[in-house]
């Protein structure tokens, strides 16, 4: 574990985020520190005929923090695991790209991002997807099966970043791609931001200082091969817009690959 996760009271922050994101997947229409929505998807890059061919009710809940695809290369075919998958989106666009001979498993640990996510793969017919329930620092998955590990605004809310960056490097074949988008921050937060569960939840609190961050997927065994960041993402609440400008917290897309 983390120094970060001795201090957090890591059960309260688990707690917190599955309440988050079960009201995300359930009531996707309320307000909260953060954008949700189509709109929000099409402002950070997704293609609108992408969208099109994908659940409306997943995209309602899309809580993403930027675009990767264009990093990811996803050929038909493919295996892809979408950590912290949500009600689908990511792993709905991947399965475009996949087409049916491939294969997506999204992991999420909040059940009714997964209930919600299994009823759209049966009402759509994404025969080539499935939702796991599990954790992304431990994803119940085979062991160097996939071509791709895709993740969109879930790393920073674990309180174990290297535990995630191990199981993605663990989870890829060799030369495997890892494309995320994520939080991240020029400056270590303070504590008082760091050990206040909302604010992890409103994915501020947990967002890890940039160098240290590709440090870390470095250590997993990647390497970094594209960083880029996302000026269209922004936070909604006061509270939160006061935390991102002081420590300069700031979306980011990167594209790693698993050394063989
Ligand atoms: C910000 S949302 C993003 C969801 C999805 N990727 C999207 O773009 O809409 C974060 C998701 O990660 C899940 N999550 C957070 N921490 C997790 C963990 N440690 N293990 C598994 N899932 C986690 C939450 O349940 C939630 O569904």
């Amino acid at each position: 574990m983390s120094t970060t996760a001795r201090r957090l009271d890591t059960a309260e922050l688990e707690d917190r985020v599955k309440r988050m994101y079960q009201e995300v997947a359930l009531e996707p229409e309320k307000e909260f520190h953060f954008e949700t929505g189509r709109p929000l998807a099409e402002r950070l890059g997704y293609r609108a005929d992408e969208l099109d061919r994908i659940p409306a009710a997943a995209i309602e809940s899309f809580a993403g923090v930027g675009y990767f695809h264009d990093l990811a290369g996803i050929a038909e075919g493919d295996a892809v695991l979408d950590l912290g998958s949500g009600s689908g989106t990511d792993s709905f666009i991947a399965a475009l790209a996949t087409g049916p001979e491939g294969r997506v498993v999204g992991v999420d640990m909040t059940e009714d991002q997964l209930v919600k996510a299994r009823r759209l793969v049966d009402d759509h017919g994404f025969t080539q997807v499935e939702f796991r329930s599990g954790y992304i620092e431990e994803p119940p998955v085979e062991a160097a099966a996939f071509d791709a590990v895709i993740s969109n605004g879930v790393v920073n809310l674990s309180p174990d970043k290297p535990a995630v960056f191990a199981a993605a490097a663990a989870a890829l074949r060799p030369g495997g791609r890892l494309a995320l988008a994520d939080i991240v921050s020029e400056r270590q937060l303070p504590e008082g931001v760091t050990c206040d569960a909302s604010l992890w939840a409103a994915c501020i609190g947990g967002a890890m200082q940039r160098d240290e961050y590709r440090a870390a997927i470095e250590s997993a065994g990647f390497t970094v091969e594209t960083w880029r960041v996302n000026d269209a993402y922004r936070f909604v609440s006061e509270r939160a817009d006061n935390a991102t400008a002081k420590y300069g917290v700031t979306s980011i897309s990167l594209l790693a690959t698993k050394r063989a």
